[in-house]
């Protein structure tokens, strides 16, 4: 026994030892989807935060909620800025344009013009590509500077571009790298021209300035947010919301039909956190992030309710029943459907969508007897019937009924206090695997407080400005509890994901960022959920506890069929010191190693803007006698033990992981089985099944391809400039869709591309196995399936 072994001085954590022994079999199998993210424009997260767009109020949107202005535009050299609708409009859907008039100056030789402060600043990042534009109407001939300057008026780059005099809009393109980075992002976007050069006034719109965008999306996200995410290893994307789904009040819902398309045929959304939303992150836009961190799009559409409380009465439902299956249809419908061929010319193949959730927490405004009456069934009845393998989720759930109200999955929110989160371990045991839940939301948002056993709602209410650590801890605690009981819950994914720290409306978050670069800051619960996301149980395993029990500490064991190790995770909550602990897993043989990676931090720390206060500890342990692995973990901790396939000794075998019972697979959980391909450890998409070929035509995307490419530093020129896929039959072909992506020496990126059937010539002659390893290059993290080769300069 454990505690035989320990010395006196020890007493205090002896009385916590733990005993554990981890049978080889009778466990469940596991979700695929186990850790993924949620996303709603709230805190300024889309516009401001992950859509890379720099200007504010490009387009001078606005309605009745959010009247237009000229917020965030300033002029310069005394021109007169106004709003104008003019009778020649840029589009319908923009039809509110800047008209610049020389004002004040109308001195010839004066420059006049305008700027925009941006998010509350401008990136300047030397060696950035920056792609702007901007639409014209009027009388302007000469040349338009544009150049971002400092708040000390120091100029860091600029472009000119020529502009003519014309009765109809015009769109211009500039480009710029900057020589130099600024030491902050307190830098402004100015837009000048000589006063001479205008006859009368001139009228300008949609004007955009881009970074670098992730993947080199045209109109695309933020490069280190997005890899931010990817460092969570995301399995499933929950997305538009929130709230930020459901509108304030009549007639405002995300519709998303004004989501797609050209910019200029975006008219913009009053969002529900108190701006207004432009909408250039929109449905296509979603689905792109989706594959470009290899998740699983779960798609909220609009169920009926604004979040005043006014419900869609039953007699008028069916317009917007009918508008979530024209969603679902421009989704994933092929070129022969009516919403399939729009999609297909706006240049996309199809976007498998499995998991459908009908509005956002919908038992809260008053919204649940309608939900429950009405508004439910009609979405339900109306998805399955066109979509019999679509899995549906309710927008909340009743956890402690025994009987699922719907004959589908719900949606589990819980924010919580620590001492209410910790406590929740076993809070899924007793809950069936008939209807898997989707832990939609989480969070601990207040410290504890004496004589409290929930968060206070009211306004002004004492909440965490940042994720702290013991708070983190208890969600791990939470976690592991969704783990344990992982053939009852589809995963879980922290709320809200992000805030920029210039404007929010809703604290604590996952990720703080702002305009420069250097300040994005991951949270301790990033680190957190970094740590249990990335290493993948796919079998839970019996545990039989022979000394102590859980709490303080809580853990489960399992092992993963794509790498064949032997897994437990482990969070140790206000234990008055370190927890001993006695690891047996059944077949693993005495001398096996494993590692043992934990995470501490002080107990109330919340980490600094751009700074970690999380230490990530590293061991090497070796199992004694019996297989057994004796190490300790300290108070406030969320450890991971891996024992790899390799070392686990002659006893190791993992068997057959198809016969196991648990997790009910895709094809009764929706994910369609001639969808559904090959998975990495994380749940991520590495390869959609040659069977999509059979109702492709040329342009259809037949397959979807993700990896994590790194440089191991060999090549000092880090640039991959293409990538090809070997398929046996068919030769070597270059990959589409994925233009040239820096990787810096040493370090990794995941890339995610469309492969398209117009891509292969031969296809009869491709088979199931046309994805080989090939082993010329470094391929990290589950993607060893995937037959990636770098050239150019990189070939190896
Ligand atoms: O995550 C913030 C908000 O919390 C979400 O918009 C809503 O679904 C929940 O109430």
């Amino acid at each position: 026994m454990l505690s035989k072994l320990l010395s006196v001085s020890a007493l205090a954590a002896v009385a916590q030892a733990v005993s554990v022994s981890v049978a080889s079999s009778g466990g469940n199998a596991t979700s695929p989807y186990a850790y993924g993210l949620m996303f709603e424009d709230i805190n300024n997260s889309g516009d401001g935060g992950v859509y890379a767009e720099l200007i504010q109020n490009r387009a001078f949107q606005g309605d009745s909620v959010f009247p237009k202005n000229l917020d965030f535009w300033n002029p310069l050299g005394g021109a007169k800025l106004s709003l104008q609708n003019l009778s020649t409009p840029l589009s319908h859907a923009l039809p509110t344009s800047m008209q610049v008039a020389a004002g004040n100056s109308s001195n010839s030789s004066s420059t006049i013009g305008f700027s925009n402060v941006g998010f509350w600043g401008f990136p300047i990042v030397e060696g950035w590509e920056y792609k702007g534009s901007f639409w014209v109407y009027g009388g302007l001939d000469g040349n338009v500077t544009i150049c971002l300057t400092s708040d000390q008026d120091e100029e860091y780059v600029e472009a000119s571009v020529e502009v003519s005099s014309s009765s109809e809009w015009m769109q211009y393109n500039y480009t710029f790298t900057p020589s130099t980075s600024a030491p902050n992002s307190n830098n402004t976007l100015n837009f000048t021209f000589a006063a001479s050069d205008l006859s009368g006034s001139v009228n300008f719109n949609l004007l955009s300035l881009f970074p670098p965008t992730y993947n080199d999306r045209p109109n695309g996200n933020r490069v280190d947010l997005m890899e931010a995410m990817a460092g969570l290893y995301p399995s499933f994307f929950r997305m538009p919301g929130g709230n930020n789904i459901e509108g304030l009040l009549p007639p405002y819902w995300w519709n998303w039909t004004t989501t797609t398309g050209p910019l200029e045929d975006r008219p913009g959304f009053p969002g529900t956190w108190g701006y207004e939303n432009t909408n250039g992150l929109g449905l296509i836009e979603y689905l792109l992030w989706s594959q470009d961190l290899g998740m699983e799009p779960i798609l909220a559409v609009w169920s009926g309710l604004w979040l005043n409380g006014t419900t869609v009465p039953e007699d008028e439902l069916q317009t917007y029943v009918n508008s979530a299956l024209d969603e679902i249809e421009f989704c994933m419908g092929d070129a022969s459907t009516t919403w399939g061929a729009k999609r297909e010319a706006l240049g996309y193949g199809p976007f498998q969508i499995n998991f459908v959730e009908v509005g956002n927490e919908d038992s809260l405004n008053g919204g649940a007897p309608t939900y429950s009456a009405y508004r439910f069934n009609a979405f339900f009845d109306a998805i399955t019937a066109a979509y019999p393998n679509m899995t549906i989720i309710g927008s909340f759930y009743d956890i402690d009924g025994a009987t699922p109200p719907f004959n589908a999955s719900g949606d589990f929110h819980e924010y919580a206090i620590p001492v209410q989160m910790s406590s929740q371990f076993g809070f899924f045991d007793n809950y069936t695997s008939a209807h898997p839940l989707l832990l939609g939301e989480y969070a601990v948002i207040e410290y504890d407080q004496p004589n409290t056993t929930e968060p206070t709602w009211t306004v002004g209410s004492p909440r965490a400005y940042f994720p702290f650590w013991y708070g983190s801890v208890a969600e791990a605690i939470f976690l592991l509890g969704a783990e344990r009981n992982s053939d009852k819950i589809i995963g879980a994914s922290y709320a809200p994901s992000f805030q920029n720290l210039n404007r929010w409306e809703w604290i604590p978050d996952l990720i703080e960022y702002d305009a420069y670069p250097g300040h994005t800051t991951l949270s301790t619960s990033y680190y957190m959920i970094q740590l249990l996301s990335g290493t993948r149980i796919t079998e839970n395993l019996p545990m039989t506890i022979t000394e102590g029990g859980f709490n303080p500490s809580y853990f489960v064991a399992g092992r993963s069929d794509v790498t064949g190790a032997h897994i437990a995770k482990f969070a140790v909550y206000n234990s008055t010191g370190s927890v001993p602990f006695e690891f047996t897993f059944a077949g693993v043989s005495s001398g096996a190693t494993g590692n043992l990676t934990y995470l501490t931090a002080p107990m109330n720390a919340s980490n600094p803007v751009a700074g970690n206060l999380v230490t990530k500890h590293e061991q090497t342990v070796t199992a004694g006698s019996n297989g057994t692995f004796t190490f300790a973990l300290p108070e406030y901790s969320v450890a991971v033990l891996e024992i790899s396939a390799t070392t686990a000794g002659s006893g190791h075998n993992y068997g057959n992981p198809g016969s196991r019972h648990g997790w009910k697979g895709w094809k009764s959980w929706g994910r369609d089985a001639h969808h559904h391909g090959t998975f990495n450890q994380y749940g991520q998409v590495v390869q959609f099944s040659a069977n999509e070929t059979t109702q492709s035509d040329l342009f259809d995307t037949i397959a979807t391809v993700s990896a994590r490419i790194a440089n191991t530093g060999n090549y000092s020129t880090a640039e991959v400039t293409q990538l090809y896929l070997q398929i046996p039959g068919a030769g070597t072909r270059a990959l589409r869709g994925f233009a040239k992506m820096p990787i810096a020496p040493g370090t990794s990126k995941p890339v995610t591309f469309s492969l398209r059937k117009k891509d292969i010539s031969q296809w009869d002659t491709v088979s199931q196995q046309w994805v080989q390893p090939k082993g010329t290059y470094q391929v990290m993290e589950g993607a060893s399936v995937l037959d990636i080769k770098l050239s150019g300069s990189y070939a190896l």
